[in-house]
């Protein structure tokens, strides 16, 4: 029998720890093919590059330097872009990851053309039509063939939109897959001492949503909040482009940058990051990533959002919806030792890579038959 063939597309920094399982994981098969397609949507070496390293990627076998841009122009280049590449080579499905906007451009391509589409990180939630990223979730969801979901709440969510349960398979969350494959070295890196960090003595901080970082005054508030408790407990902020922007833009750069308790820095490289998440006392983001991979670690997890796709993260995990006004108690709530530990979601245990490729093995090969 022919070897199938499989493109998996990765854009965005958060899709690269749930790509890279998926192709070690097919590319020991000896029925598929996999290859990368990397749309460009993140760019920079370090928001890109670094993770094809750490990760013992492959370089993609197409590039399709979409860049920056509004949702429309970054949409719609990436499906003219990526329905070249599908036409001429007709993969027999496409792995599609998470919520940006390649997931739902990718997702579009591959249904109008027949092609099966199979989405892993289906079924999560916000109910906030506000994020770019739940109306991802929704078009991906309504169009995929396959729908991969970490959580019950994922499968009941899609229950609830009327999605036959025969095309949803709960196979967990991926990203602890990425973890668990670098977890010798990422225990290994010397992050903490490069940075003179204490283990257990710092926060590490993520910001980059929209509704966080593109307006002043919010972004003004959180940073007031951030300068608040960098004595009590200091902080490593790893500083993503779209908020390096917003910070510079709106004169606050300097207040944080001049902070004697806050550590700014570019976006790491994924063991160097993970490193100082393992070592820290808590992490305060909005990443959709941190709150899972803090769930696993059982690290307090404080996020700057109203709502989350993620709700296991807080009904099983270490992780709290917070207001920014909230950050201060939550932390002295953290040295206190009072912050519950949590524990780790079902099937969050490394095997997530190899029950999607018995899935896609499954549908390609019996199925088609
Ligand atoms: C995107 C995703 C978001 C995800 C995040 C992860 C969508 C709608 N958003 O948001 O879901 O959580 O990635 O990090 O898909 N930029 C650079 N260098 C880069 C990439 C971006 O400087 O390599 C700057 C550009 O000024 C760009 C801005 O960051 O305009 C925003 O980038 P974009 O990819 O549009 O959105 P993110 O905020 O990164
Ligand atoms: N990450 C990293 N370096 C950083 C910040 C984040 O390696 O400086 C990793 C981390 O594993 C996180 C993932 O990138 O879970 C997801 O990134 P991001 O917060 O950009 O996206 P989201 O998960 O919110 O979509």
């Amino acid at each position: 029998m022919p070897r199938k063939l499989v493109h998996l597309i990765a854009a965005a920094r958060p899709n690269f720890m749930k790509v890279a399982p998926l192709h070690h994981a097919l590319a020991a098969s000896d029925w598929c093919d996999a290859r990368i397609v990397h749309t460009g949507q993140h760019y920079d070496a370090n928001m890109s590059d670094a993770f094809f390293r750490d990760l013992r990627m492959p370089e993609p076998a197409h590039h399709l330097e979409v860049g920056s841009g509004t949702h429309a122009e970054q949409t719609g280049r990436t499906m003219i872009a990526y329905e070249t590449v599908a036409m001429r080579e007709r993969p027999d499905a496409i792995v599609v990851v998470g919520d940006v906007n390649a997931t739902a451009a990718c997702a579009m391509v591959g249904a109008k053309l027949s092609i099966p589409v199979a989405h892993l990180e289906a079924g999560l939630r916000s109910r906030d039509r506000s994020m770019p990223e739940e109306i991802n979730r929704l078009v991906t969801d309504a169009i995929s063939d396959l729908l991969w979901t970490p959580s019950p709440d994922a499968d009941e969510n899609l229950r609830a939109e009327g999605v036959p349960a025969e095309k949803i398979e709960r196979i967990g969350n991926i990203m602890i897959d990425s973890f668990e494959m670098l977890r010798a070295r990422i225990e290994a890196a010397a992050t903490r001492e490069r940075f003179g960090l204490e283990a257990k003595r710092y926060a590490v901080v993520t910001l980059h949503r929209p509704s966080n970082v593109d307006d002043r005054a919010t972004l003004a508030e959180l940073v007031e909040r951030l300068l608040a408790i960098s004595p009590r407990l200091p902080l490593f902020f790893a500083v993503h482009p779209r908020t390096r922007r917003r910070l510079e833009e709106f004169g606050l750069w300097a207040a944080l940058a001049g902070a004697p308790g806050i550590t700014l820095t570019e976006p790491l490289g994924y063991i160097e990051f993970m490193n100082l998440v393992c070592g820290a006392a808590a992490a305060i983001t909005d990443s959709g990533g941190v709150q899972e991979e803090t769930t696993y670690l059982g690290i307090p997890c404080l996020t700057l959002r109203e709502n989350t796709e993620r709700p296991v993260t807080v009904t099983e995990g270490s992780n709290r919806l917070l207001k920014p006004q909230e950050l201060e108690a939550a932390v002295e709530e953290i040295l206190a030792g009072r912050w519950p530990r949590g524990r780790r979601p079902e099937r969050w245990d490394g095997g997530t890579a190899g029950r999607a490729v018995g899935s896609l093995k499954r549908y390609l090969l019996e199925k088609s038959i």
